[in-house]
């Protein structure tokens, strides 16, 4: 098959990079031949007409430092639960983005996200939609590829934050815990942490038991380091406890999560006897300009992926395999989460260094 029109869609949380990618994805195409339609907020610029525009190098110069994403997204759970209401009537989710499709006259699509959006995506390729995915998030939790784009920048953000909680946490001699993104996977508690010196990492993949925390800090006191820095992930889970969440999944929506940090520092405080604050770092994460690292690995993974369009090789997803950018099957990675393993090697550092895991 020729390739004359393609679609880029981005979809789920944003995640410093996606500019990049875009960009990426409409100059190599360009450069082909191709056509670009930037499809807004995720599939909806294939539910709503007035949703999708003509892409040309022009319209994408600029955009490589910008975090957010020029086409919109949206993190609406499981999209083919309802019905789609458009001024032209009510439709089925998938049959609308099929027909659109078509009407459109696209040969293919670009579909940049996480988890979620991979997975809506897989469907829509086993329906018949030739697409290439391109794998984003700043959780790093993606199965199949070593990064995403968006992490490096997370990481150093919240590396940064760590640097100046030392100072005011060294002055009054306080625990300062510090609450990082990250959902089920503990890449960027484990990273940050490293990277910012913390005592003691709390990630989902290790349930903590806050009495060794506690002792972790008492020793730290005992040996006159009268402050400790305590990186939570927002998925850390206490011992014989629960999950933070802020609110339950419901309709195709998913759980948020947070207050895991708030909830360690109130516990740590009485165990400690230690004046403790705690500060979450939340959405600052995934905003403002992606590093060097994000911008070359998005510009790659969005080169790329044009690459296997104008191959024909569809219902794959970008994956980075150092040195190499290689096409992995999306079947392969839909419904996995890359966790940290219990041997990964900067986590078994950080013990050896002496970093408290709270087991
Ligand atoms: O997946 C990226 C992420 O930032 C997670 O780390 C976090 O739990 C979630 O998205 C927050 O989602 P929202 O932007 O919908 O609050």
């Amino acid at each position: 098959m020729s390739l004359k029109k393609i679609g880029v869609l981005t979809g789920g949380g944003d995640a410093p990079g996606l500019n990049a990618v875009i960009r990426a994805v409409v100059k190599s195409a360009y450069n082909s031949g191709v056509e670009v339609i930037g499809l807004e907020d995720s599939f909806d610029g294939l539910i709503y007409p007035d949703k999708s525009r003509v892409l040309t190098p022009g319209d994408v110069t600029g955009i490589l430092r910008f975090g957010g994403t020029i086409l919109g997204t949206v993190n609406r759970g499981n999209p083919f639960a309802e019905p789609i209401v458009t001024p032209g009537g009510t439709y089925n989710y998938a049959d609308r983005v099929l027909q659109m499709f078509e009407k459109m006259g696209l040969d293919a699509l670009v579909c940049i996200g996480g988890d979620g959006t991979l997975a809506i995506s897989y469907e829509f390729y086993k329906k018949g939609i030739p697409l290439v995915g391109v794998p984003k998030t700043i959780d790093n939790d993606i199965y199949g590829t070593t990064s995403c784009f968006g992490f490096d920048t997370a990481v150093s953000f919240a590396t940064d934050a760590i640097d100046r909680l030392h100072t005011t946490a060294e002055a009054h001699r306080r625990i300062m815990v510090v609450e990082v993104m990250g959902r089920y996977a503990g890449w960027i508690a484990l990273h940050a942490g490293v990277a910012g010196g913390a005592d003691v990492i709390l990630i989902p993949e290790i349930p903590y038991d806050l009495e060794k925390v506690a002792q972790c800090i008492r020793e730290r006191d005992e040996r006159g380091a009268r402050f400790s820095i305590v990186v939570v992930a927002e998925g850390a889970i206490p011992k014989g406890g629960k999950l933070s969440v802020l609110s339950e999944a419901h309709g195709g929506t998913v759980e948020r999560l947070g207050g895991a940090g708030m909830y360690c520092a109130n516990a740590l405080e009485p165990l400690t006897h230690k004046e403790t604050r705690y500060v979450v770092l939340g959405h600052l994460q995934r905003g403002g300009m992606p590093t060097a690292f994000d911008r070359t690995l998005a510009t790659r993974f969005g080169g790329k992926a044009v690459e296997l369009l104008l191959n024909g090789q569809f219902g794959k997803m970008v994956a980075n395999h150092p040195p190499d950018l290689v096409p992995i099957p999306l079947q392969d990675v839909v419904g996995k989460t890359k966790t940290v393993p219990l041997d990964n090697d900067l986590l078994m550092t950080a013990r050896a260094l002496g970093v408290g895991f709270g087991d």
